[in-house]
Order: structure tokens, then C-alpha cells, then sequence
């Protein structure tokens, strides 16, 4: 076993995810529980290297548990990729007595705390946050439900407008590598066709299968399209060809984009936030390290960073073909 753990530094790094706050308040009362010292890390791993460091005590994450973003702020270091950006960080956390770090945020955020620890063996533990919900190793990442509250919101709203002027919508979603989102709203939200980067299905045979929902009788349609789709270079050139391939539609695109990461948690981003912040401090404590905590069959499990960021967590194959079901 390593070192006693007696003071723990917490941060949120990478795109901010509703959840952040309460796992921020989590790992606060965990330290609080247990009698040791937290500081709270400003801006990711900038604030790390630049020292930005505020000690929390029970009292410091009153009144956040329902907020979106995270009062620590979030960064995308670039100073942290670099050998003296992380020699430097480490001497700040030499320097304030932190014995330890517990990161939140996505595979960024987890290849950067696997690099650190490697290089200088210091103590790490993970929380999965991120919308994305592309990380092994757990069912659901911070924010990935309220994400996808906000959007089927967000397609009954379009779908109102659709049905009204008889259109057809792309409507283009988070997910820059992968399609949980995409697929998982586009069951919740009744999509005609979910368009996701893990399947190329081609134009031709996107306009064939909306052809035959038309004449199926169908006088509107949506089309969910995650950000990393490849069939076309951009939600833009997919509306160019259906408007040229199918006039009998009047087509337009809405882009969500970042009001997806915003907004007061769910329950259960709360809850999954409380139990995973709980858990590593627990897990620091019981001298694990570059490992992540996740939840898989509501149990909390720890996996390697390593095998964390493999971005070949599995698509609900059977979500792939309910759709087919589904939007007949
Ligand atoms: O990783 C989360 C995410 O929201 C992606 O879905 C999206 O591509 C990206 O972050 C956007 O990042 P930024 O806020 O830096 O534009």
C-alpha cells in the first residue's frame, strides 16, 4: 500500500457535463467523512500547473448538487500534454501537501492522469464525465442522461414545427467519435432514421428508406445525426442532397450543439455523481490508483485508465434494430 492519503485534490477537466457539480460535492463530504484535508482545482489541469488551488470544507459545495457546469471550472489543457507542464503541476502538489487526485472528465482528462501517474507515481482516481457517455468501464458517464433529457425535449419541440409545415428535419446532435446520444434519443424521440459514425449507410440508401416512409404515409420525418456521422462531410451537404434527390420534401437543420452539456443534473446524474465521487476517495484511500470508478449493473467498478479511453465501448445492438422496428 502507498503513502497514507491525508489531503486530496479534486478538478474537472475537458468538456463540462451536468453531474460535475455533485461529484464535486461528493468527493468534498467524502474528505470531510474521513478527516482529511480537499482542495478544489481551478480550471482543469491549468489550475493544476499554475497551482489554483482552494481549500473545501463540507460547507464550500452548499447549494450545488442541482447545478449544471462545474464551479471549478473546465479547461482543455494544453500545457499538461507537455513533460514541463507536468513536472510543474507536480511540484505544485508537492508544494500544497496533496497527497492525492481525483479527476473528472472524459478520455482526455483520463489519458492525461494515466501519463502523470506513470511518469510520477502519484496517487489518481477517475469519475466519468462527459456527455458522450464513450468511456469503458461504465454504463452511463456524468451528464449523459440529462444530455439526452435536453434533447428528446429539444426533437418534440422541432417535431411540432415538422408535423405543422410537413418536413423534414436533420437535426444534429453531440458525439464527435461515437453515436450514444444519436441512438438513444432517436429511440426516445420517435427519429425516422438515427445517423451515427459507427455505421456508414450511405446517401442513396438514406433517401431510398425516407422515399418509403413517405409513401408509407408519412408527411414529416426526423432525422438524428451525430456530429461524427461520415455519410456526408456535414449535416448541411445531407440536406443539400435530399433536397436535390427528393423535392417532395421541404427540408431543414438544427444543430444543437452546447446546450446539450448545460442544465441542472437528473436524478440520476445526481445520484451516479454522489456514488462515484463517494467511491474514489474511498478507492484512494484503499490506495488504488490510475484507475477509474464507473457503475456497470449498479455495482461500482474500478478499470484502468488504460482500458477506459479504448473508445470500443459497444453500441445497444439491439437499440440498432428497434429502430428499424420502430420508424416502420
Ligand atoms: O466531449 C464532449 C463534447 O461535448 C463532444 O460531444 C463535442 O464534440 C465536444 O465536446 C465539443 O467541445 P468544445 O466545447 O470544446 O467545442
Amino acid at each position: 500500500m502507498s503513502k497514507s492519503i491525508r489531503k486530496i485534490g479534486v478538478l474537472t477537466s475537458g468538456g463540462d457535463s451536468p453531474g460535475m457539480n455533485a461529484a464535486i460535492r461528493s468527493v468534498v463530504r467524502s474528505c470531510a467523512y474521513h478527516n482529511i484535508e480537499c482542495v478544489g482545482i481551478y480550471r482543469g489541469y491549468e489550475g493544476l500547473i499554475e497551482g489554483d488551488f482552494k481549500s473545501m470544507n463540507a460547507r464550500s459545495v452548499k447549494g450545488i448538487i442541482n447545478k449544471g457546469g462545474t464551479i471549478l471550472k473546465s479547461a482543455r489543457s494544453k500545457g499538461f500534454r507537455t513533460k514541463e507542464g507536468r513536472q510543474q503541476a507536480y511540484r505544485k502538489l508537492i508544494e500544497a501537501n496533496v497527497d492525492g487526485l481525483v479527476v473528472v472528465g472524459g478520455d482526455g482528462t483520463f489519458t492525461g492522469a494515466m501519463i502523470f501517474n506513470e511518469e510520477f507515481n502519484f496517487p489518481v482516481i477517475g469519475i466519468p464525465g462527459t456527455i458522450d457517455n464513450d468511456i469503458v468501464g461504465t454504463s452511463h458517464t456524468l451528464g449523459f442522461d440529462t444530455a439526452l433529457n435536453t434533447v428528446v425535449d429539444a426533437i418534440d419541440k422541432i417535431r411540432d414545427t415538422a408535423s405543422s409545415h410537413n418536413r423534414l428535419f436533420f437535426i444534429e446532435v453531440m458525439g464527435r467519435d461515437v453515436g450514444h446520444i444519436a441512438l438513444n434519443v432517436g429511440i426516445a424521440g420517435g427519429a425516422e432514421e438515427i445517423l451515427i459514425p459507427e455505421e456508414d449507410l450511405g446517401l442513396d440508401r438514406l433517401v431510398e428508406s425516407l422515399r418509403k416512409s413517405r409513401e408509407s404515409g408519412k408527411s414529416s420525418s426526423i432525422v438524428v445525426v451525430a456530429e461524427g456521422d461520415k455519410i456526408g462531410k456535414s449535416v448541411f451537404e445531407l440536406k443539400d442532397y435530399v433536397d436535390e434527390n427528393m423535392s417532395e420534401y421541404e427540408v431543414r437543420v438544427s444543430v444543437l450543439g452546447h446546450l446539450q452539456r448545460g442544465g441542472k443534473p437528473s436524478a440520476r446524474d445526481r445520484v451516479l455523481a454522489s456514488q462515484l465521487g463517494f467511491s474514489a476517495v474511498e478507492n484512494l484511500l484503499a490506495g488504488e490508483t490510475n484507475k477509474m470508478v464507473g457503475m456497470v449493473n449498479n455495482e461500482v467498478v474500478l478499470t484502468p485508465f488504460e482500458s477506459a479511453i479504448t473508445h470500443n465501448k459497444e453500441l445497444n445492438s439491439n437499440l440498432l434494430k428497434l429502430v428499424e422496428v420502430l420508424s416502420i
